[in-house]
């Protein structure tokens, strides 16, 4: 019997944005905004949403790992376990994943939600991989997908600007080298919780004639608080994991970051020491996606990664939760 560690690896990434995209232009009709302020102060183009009645972030998932099944040329029948970071699922029950299991025909796979907001990504990529880890599973989908666009109010232009819907997913395997995923730090703050949150829905607060007047239902977030936060412990824990690893910036191949904010990007990169044309953005057209940001980001730049590069994932976000993890990529393009 071997002793080596099961590590796992992602054997494909796929990812799906709908069609209509809402530009800063068009926002400047909505509330009062401009195209310059919103690049500026976040670096956001254009965002996709997803229009149409009975549209649930489900609907985003099963596009992602439809697509994912069929480039990695997988029997869904195959697949054992659906993990599915949302903060917005179609329902609060049942789960999301369970949805997309089904609508996908993973007959033979369970499934859990993860709510980490936009760290939901990394909280469910590195449960996924503890999964394959233990050896008892061989197949796992992570799918990152928000439709934010569900708790946005459309007159609030501290919000609106910022956010969109999409996702993406990947599949985990054992993997047949050292290549993987080699670490992971994740972080959370409930003390920070209300500065960023959905005030009513839940069991504290549920739905009424009082919550919908006051606008309860959509995303509330104090920004500039978010933003002190979010600077500081997301180039904290990226520079964390990389001395951790006994990493230095010539050692990282690229950061895959969260998407919430060019300026927080940019502040990550710094204390990494890593120059531009290692940080992978995709903000100015899709805004943030929430738990979408960094399967979408990784699905985007896929074709860049050679096998055997380092990349750090790093995210900041509601809850308070951040993390970052560190993986060698498995395969070549
Ligand atoms: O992904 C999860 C974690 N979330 C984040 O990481 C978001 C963190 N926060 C941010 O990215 C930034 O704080 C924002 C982009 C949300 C805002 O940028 P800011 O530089 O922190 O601006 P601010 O909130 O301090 O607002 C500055 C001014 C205010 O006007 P007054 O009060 O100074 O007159 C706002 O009312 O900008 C105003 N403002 C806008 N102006 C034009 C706020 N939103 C807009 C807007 N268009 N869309």
């Amino acid at each position: 019997m071997s002793s080596k560690k099961l590590r796992a690896c992602i054997s494909g990434v796929h990812g799906y944005v709908p069609d209509y995209i809402l530009t800063n232009s068009e926002l400047e009709t909505l509330v009062d905004t401009s195209d310059e302020w919103i690049m500026t102060r976040t670096g956001i183009k254009e965002r996709r949403i997803l229009k149409g009645e009975m549209q649930g972030t489900s609907v985003l998932g099963v596009k992602c790992v439809k697509g994912l099944l069929e480039k990695t040329n997988t029997d869904p029948k195959d697949i054992d376990l659906i993990i599915c970071a949302t903060v917005t699922p179609d329902m609060l029950f049942p789960s999301t994943s369970n949805l997309i299991a089904d609508k996908v025909g993973a007959t033979n796979s369970y499934g859990f939600d993860i709510s980490a907001a936009c760290s939901g990504f990394i909280y469910a990529l590195s449960t996924g991989s503890q999964f394959i880890e233990a050896g008892t599973h061989k197949k796992v989908i992570v799918v990152g997908a928000d439709k934010m666009s569900s708790i946005i109010d459309y007159t609030d232009r501290k919000n609106c600007v910022l956010f969109g819907d999409g996702g993406g997913a990947v599949l985990l395997e054992p993997s047949k080298d050292e290549t993987g995923i080699q670490d992971y730090l994740l972080r959370s703050d409930g003390s920070g919780g209300d500065m960023l949150c959905l005030k009513a829905g839940g069991s504290l607060r549920p739905a009424s004639i009082e919550t919908i007047k006051n606008k309860e239902h959509y995303i509330y977030q104090e920004g500039s608080s978010v933003f002190k936060f979010a600077v500081t412990n997301m180039a904290d824990i990226s520079e964390e994991i990389m001395n951790k690893n006994n990493l230095n910036s010539d050692d990282v191949a690229y950061l895959v970051p969260h998407q919430a904010n060019k300026r927080i990007i940019d502040a990550t990169a710094k204390r990494m020491g890593v120059g531009p044309e290692k940080v992978l953005l995709n903000i100015e057209k899709y805004g943030n996606t929430t738990a979408g940001t960094i399967p979408l980001c990784l699905w985007d730049y896929e074709k860049k990664f050679k096998k055997g590069d380092n990349l750090i994932l790093a995210a900041f976000g509601g809850g308070f939760t951040w993390g970052s993890l560190y993986l060698k990529w498995s395969y070549n393009n």
